[in-house]
């Protein structure tokens, strides 16, 4: 794998790179999430790219920038060993530089959800993604699905603003237990962990409760909140049920498909997921 660490040695070796060239962007925290975004990418494309950095715009001023699980070795090792071909990690300031003054942002599909709890975080992500996509020219780019919404906002991103890239949405990847696997894991004490099972439980539970027939959003939201309540160290951000596209709130019957999903805090450690009910 070849490390690169300026946009110009990049642009450089792109001229050469044989297409299609396949993205998987990181903030770092690479886990087997990440890897299956590799493996996705390796299969319909004869160039993998991928993207670590840390991107700072993208966290609020009480979140956990400082103490993000990123550790650079382990990142590289990871995603060499599993078969990407060139890494690029930029620096700060080559991405920001002191006279940087853009902002990507995008409608009210940014201020639901997480973006209601967290301001400002899907203009960092899109502001990001838009510069990487200009940087890295990845004719597809691969995004979890674990992320929803980010996942609908970068869809959104690439068919508003017609950027030439496809983007790949790769399934959730789970622990054995059933617990989505994401970088802040790892903050996680292992009676937290344990309770942190609740989640998948709870979307679960609602999710076989909707496919027995089941169509009451109130009823399929209140399933979730019910089981994860049994978990004293979560306070629960919200659990949504939604048009998967728009993301807006579904009242009343569900017409499928749809879009449960929740956030919740357990300790400082803020954990995301999702499942579609079809
Ligand atoms: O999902 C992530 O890891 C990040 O939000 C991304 C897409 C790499 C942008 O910084």
């Amino acid at each position: 794998m070849e490390i690169l660490r300026t946009i110009e040695s990049y642009r450089e070796l792109y001229v050469d790179l044989q297409g299609p060239i396949g993205l998987v962007p990181t903030l770092g925290g690479v886990h087997e999430g990440h890897l299956s975004l590799v493996d996705a990418a390796k299969k319909d494309c004869k160039t993998i790219v991928s993207w670590l950095f840390l991107n700072p715009k993208q966290f609020g001023p009480n979140e956990d920038l400082n103490s993000y699980p990123a550790e650079e070795k382990e990142d590289i090792s990871l995603l060499d060993q599993r078969g990407v071909d060139i890494l690029l990690i930029p620096k700060t300031i080559d991405i920001y530089p002191s006279d940087f003054d853009t902002v990507v942002k995008l409608g009210k599909i940014t201020e639901l959800l997480e973006g209601s709890r967290r301001p400002g975080h899907f203009d960092g992500v899109t502001t990001i993604v838009s510069k990487m996509f200009n940087i890295i020219q990845p004719d597809r780019a691969y995004f979890g699905e674990k992320d929803a919404q980010q996942l609908r906002v970068i869809q959104k991103m690439v068919k508003d603003l017609n950027f030439p890239v496809e983007i790949i949405s790769c399934p959730t990847v789970r622990d054995n237990d059933g617990l989505a696997l994401s970088s802040r894991n790892k903050y996680l004490s292992i009676v937290e962990r344990n309770d942190a099972l609740s989640l998948y439980q709870g979307l679960h539970n609602a999710k076989a409760s909707f496919e027995n027939g089941e169509r009451n959003a109130d009823i399929v939201r209140n399933v979730v909140i019910q089981e994860i309540k049994k978990s004293p160290l979560i306070t629960i951000d919200y659990v949504s049920l939604s048009d998967p596209l728009s993301l807006v709130e579904i009242s009343g019957k569900i017409t499928p498909p749809a879009l449960l999903s929740l956030a919740v805090h357990i300790g400082k450690t803020h954990l995301i997921d999702n499942v579609l009910l079809e």
